[in-house]
């Protein structure tokens, strides 16, 4: 047995997600810039490449892997990426394959995903209105994403809604959107929004809705159990005991969850950022690429996480933003 990866502050690291492009079919307004320039593809770590690094963590520990973006189902050939990373599902070695995803591409997707040993989605979407969403996405069409949140039930795939809480924007649907993922059977996390990216004229501490807020308004109308279980990441989860419904609660704003954080992420160039707020990265393409031997590899990761940081720093109290990282979600896919 090699040794587990162990961070500076005592935390395992059992979940490695993986941003396998940066580019994406929308254009979310608190996600990316209307006219972003991605990397040439020639940046681009291979399929094989991408799959020599995953492997590697698996090899330490990582029991987890997420694959995001971008959006990751715009990457070409990205269905042969998760036919290689099944084995790890069959050897035990992975417990869990997932994906993050806009859900505009589950209608093609959805069944090879499932065929892989997907078992659940989490699709992001932040209101039901469809003239609201094109505003939010820029580029998108919510009839799409729908079409494809049905082709991943059709497929057997347990669908998680991701919602960003935006005030002032999705404020209003908040128990719209509540009762549709009850009757469609879906979960559903709410985000509190995070100060990344080239935030332009975008007003993060205008559109921040503390999930304690949030949780409040529900409570209004629910009766609300907390629930131990974990699904692995962030979220904090309830049941709402008139619906049967769970519903989780990412709060990195309000209520910190970096002492338990169990996670780095990979992006599709080969760097590995240690913390979603932070800019501490470290590259693993030279060493993925100076040598066929794993060990290099290997010893390049440890380290990596032997520089993993405390936490993110972003913060609101003070009625202005502070803690904010110019990188865009994009880039490491949440
Ligand atoms: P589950 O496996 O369903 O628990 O998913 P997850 O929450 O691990 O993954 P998902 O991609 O659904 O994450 C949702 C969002 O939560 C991300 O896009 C980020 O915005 C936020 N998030 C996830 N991990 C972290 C983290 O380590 N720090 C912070 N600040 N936010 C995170
Ligand atoms: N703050 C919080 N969540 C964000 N996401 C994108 N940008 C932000 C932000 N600034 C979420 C998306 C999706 C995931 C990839 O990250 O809605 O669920
Ligand atoms: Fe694309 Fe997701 Fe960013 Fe929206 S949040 S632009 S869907 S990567």
């Amino acid at each position: 047995m090699t040794a587990p990866l162990i961070d500076p502050f005592a935390r395992a690291i059992s979940y490695l997600r993986v941003s396998v492009t940066d580019r994406c079919d929308f254009r979310c307004t608190y996600c990316m810039t209307e006219h972003m320039q991605f990397l040439p593809k020639k940046e681009l770590l291979t399929l094989e490449e991408l799959d020599r690094l995953c492997s590697a963590f698996i090899g330490l520990g990582v029991e987890k892997l997420r694959i995001t973006g971008g959006e990751p189902l715009v990457r070409r050939g990205i269905m042969t990426f998760f036919e290689a990373m099944a084995r790890h599902l069959q050897s035990g070695q992975l417990k869990e394959l997932t994906l993050t995803t806009n859900g505009s591409q589950l209608k093609r997707f959805a069944a090879d995903l499932a065929a892989c040993g997907v078992k659940r989605v989490n699709v992001s979407l932040d209101t039901l209105d469809d003239e609201k969403f094109a505003r939010i996405t820029r580029w998108g069409r919510l009839a799409q994403v729908r079409e494809g949140i049905e082709a991943a039930q059709a497929a057997g795939l347990r669908v998680k809604i991701n919602v960003v809480a935006l005030k002032g924007v999705n404020e209003d649907e908040l128990f719209p959107i509540v009762e549709w993922c009850a009757a469609e059977g879906h979960d559903l996390t709410f985000i509190e929004v995070m100060p990344m990216g080239d935030m332009g004229e975008e007003d993060r501490l205008g559109q921040y809705w503390s999930l304690k807020d949030l949780r409040a308004r529900l409570a209004e109308r629910y009766s609300l159990t907390d629930l131990a279980e974990r699904s692995g990441g962030p979220a904090r989860y309830v049941r709402l005991e008139e619906t049967g419904s769970k519903i989780g609660f990412i709060t990195p704003l309000s209520h910190n969850f970096c002492e338990s954080c169990n996670r780095v992420r990979l992006t599709c160039t080969g760097e590995l950022y240690m913390c979603l707020g932070q800019e501490d990265r470290a590259d693993l393409r030279a060493p993925l690429r100076a040598s066929a031997d794993d060990a290099v590899l290997e010893d390049a990761i440890r380290a990596a996480i032997a520089q993993k940081p405390k936490g993110h720093d972003f913060d609101y109290s003070r009625q202005s933003v502070a803690g904010q990282v110019t990188r865009h979600m994009s880039h490491t896919g949440g």
